[in-house]
């Protein structure tokens, strides 16, 4: 089959398609035909080896994952012998996490994680790029807890992370502000934002309103700068390590001291199928629609990766397979 393949870390012509071998499903496994995957942030990450630190995890002087990707959507083409909640010619998405493989024409995934049946009326390109996105907001907005009627600022509500999460803010009837620059301010308030701050314009951490939440999803600020917009009590909740990968560390110091925390919580510990359902039921109400940017085609990964990596994509960035 044919797959995008690094065996090196580096910039994004690393990256090259080749002829692999195909994947098969053991007993708990279904195989995908995948027709649509995304590039996003994180298989950025693992290819350059950034920072160092995910290196210790990947494999320290190459990568031990040569074909990455994520997040995928496409047809059963085989069950292992004990799978029951998947049949062959199933059209299906989901997110392979640490064992990546969705740059390619199959992959082989667990039948009872993060995979669900695509809603009837959905195309694979439209729901490949709702899985990362979406569960790394759910888990941000389950470990803060956001009921209906807090108020929640959402920094970066462009990315793939920050435009799930106004959606999902949206339907649970919190009160969103969020930012975004100038061209994209009529588009994050149709994802359903109720105030919107033109951060080119406006620093929000000026801003003279408080939250019970503040969401950074792009990793632009800090606890420090945002402490002052947090009602006594709040939380301030990061996708991103931080400038100085401080956020994992202030979420074990700041409840020591009370009043306002810093939480980073790990989406890879969440109910994996529960999550797939929850997104599904989501996708199938109309609730959530994942933002996509640009298309690509397999052949043409490395300008997909040159693109994701300027920063400023929009969603996300969909492989067409
Ligand atoms: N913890 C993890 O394992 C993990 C996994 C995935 C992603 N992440 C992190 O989560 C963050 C978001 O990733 P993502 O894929 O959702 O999106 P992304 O590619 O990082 O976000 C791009 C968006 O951010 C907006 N943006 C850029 N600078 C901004 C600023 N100063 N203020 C507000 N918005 C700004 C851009 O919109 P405009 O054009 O409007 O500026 C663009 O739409 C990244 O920092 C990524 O590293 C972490």
């Amino acid at each position: 089959m044919r797959a995008a393949v690094s065996t090196a870390y580096g910039p994004p012509e690393v990256v090259r398609v080749a002829e692999v071998p195909k994947p098969a499903a053991t007993d708990h496994q279904v195989l995908v035909k995948v027709h649509a995957t995304t590039v996003n942030r994180t298989d950025c990450g693992l290819r350059a080896a950034r920072p160092f630190i995910v290196r210790l995890f990947v494999g320290l002087r190459r990568p031990r994952f040569t074909v990455l990707g994520t997040e995928f959507a496409g047809e059963v083409e085989a069950v292992g012998a004990g799978v029951t909640s998947f049949a062959v010619g199933d059209r299906v998405f989901g997110f392979s996490g640490s064992r990546f493989g969705a740059h390619a024409e199959y992959l082989a995934v667990p039948d009872d994680g993060w995979l669900a049946t695509v809603p009837a009326d959905l195309g694979y390109e439209e729901v490949a790029p709702s899985t990362e996105g979406a569960q790394y907001a759910l888990t941000l907005i389950r470990t803060a807890r956001i009921r209906r009627g807090q108020d929640v600022l959402v920094n970066g509500a462009t990315g793939a992370i920050g435009s799930a999460a106004v959606q999902l803010l949206r339907h649970l009837g919190a009160t969103v502000t969020a930012t975004c620059d100038t061209d994209h301010l009529e588009l994050v308030r149709r994802l359903g934002a109720d105030r919107v701050i033109d951060y080119t314009a406006e620093d929000f951490t000026r801003d003279a309103r408080t939250y019970d939440v503040v969401l950074d999803a792009v990793g632009k600020s800090s606890f420090r700068r945002c402490r002052r917009l947090l009602r006594p009590g709040g939380l301030y909740l990061s996708s991103d390590l931080g400038p100085l990968s401080q956020n994992p560390v202030l979420a074990l110091l700041t409840p020591l001291f009370g009043g306002r925390k810093v939480r980073f919580p790990n989406p890879m510990r969440q109910d994996q199928a529960a999550v797939m359902r929850t997104v599904r039921e989501l996708l199938s109400s109309g609730e959530f629609r994942p933002l996509i940017d640009r298309r690509y085609r397999l052949d043409q990964i490395v300008e997909a990766y040159t693109y994701v990596e300027t920063g400023r994509k929009i969603g996300s960035v969909v492989i067409d397979v």
